[in-house]
């Protein structure tokens, strides 16, 4: 069977990367969370001190800095699922916070950071079998996919989603805010200047506000199979 690449892009918080995670399992692909990578940059930022009182980030600073930014992801051996590393520290719950969330979308809008996660995320998949998720990978990253898919949610139901995942985290967590949150990043993520999320000519649309994990799969599985058997 040939191996293909497989891009998922979307909404926030659409279970893009459950979904994906999970597709890769099941192929047998690598995968790889791209969202992860923008916010392992925030988190770095947020280190170092880079963000003032009111978000505005100190933009000279994070370009002079952002050669020491090495991202990576490493398979826990317990969970046998791949983590996000922040110069080979574990930062994969960290990079989860509300704060991180809050802070990350004018990050990813800025083109000096998306010009290096792009270049690394295009080497990583050069040799194929894999599965790449976030808002650029049918448009910027990989525009010739053999695999596109555009997933999509109603914004009550993404945050709903996200508020469970927090919880069942022990992580504190506040609807309202959340569904705020939601709804600014998929304003910035579709208005910003670079790369705005937008859906490829050629993508397949998932909207899954009412599908089940099972109706999913199953649709994802003969997506899959009809792509490496052409
Ligand atoms: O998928 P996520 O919520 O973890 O993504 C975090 C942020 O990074 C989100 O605001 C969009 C941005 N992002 C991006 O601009 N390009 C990507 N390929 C992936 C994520």
């Amino acid at each position: 069977m040939k191996k293909i690449v497989i891009a998922i892009d979307g909404y926030s918080s659409c279970g893009k990367s459950t979904m994906a995670k999970d597709l890769a399992q099941e192929v047998g692909y690598i995968y790889v969370d791209t969202g992860a990578m923008y916010r392992a940059v925030t988190l770095f930022a947020m280190r170092h001190g880079l963000f003032d009182a009111e978000g505005n980030i100190n933009v000279e600073k994070l370009e002079s800095l952002l050669p020491e930014v090495n991202i990576s992801f490493k398979l826990n051996p317990k969970t046998g699922k791949p983590e996000t590393c922040l110069n080979n520290e574990v930062v994969e719950k960290e990079i989860r916070s509300l704060e991180v969330s809050q802070h990350v979308s004018p990050i990813a809008a800025l083109p000096f950071v998306r010009a290096k996660l792009v270049e690394q995320q295009q080497a990583m998949g050069n040799e194929k079998g894999i599965v790449m998720d976030g808002r650029d990978i049918g448009t910027v990253v990989f525009p010739n996919a053999e695999l596109k898919i555009f997933v999509t949610a109603s914004a009550e139901i993404r945050a709903q989603r996200r508020f469970k995942e927090l919880e069942a985290k022990g992580m504190p967590a506040d609807f309202d805010a959340i569904l705020k949150n939601v709804e600014e990043r998929d304003y910035i993520d579709t208005h910003r200047e670079t790369s705005p999320l937008k859906q490829a000519d050629d993508a397949l649309v998932l909207d899954n506000s009412y599908l089940t994990i099972a109706e999913q799969k199953q649709w994802l599985m003969e997506k899959f199979h009809e792509r490496t058997a052409e």
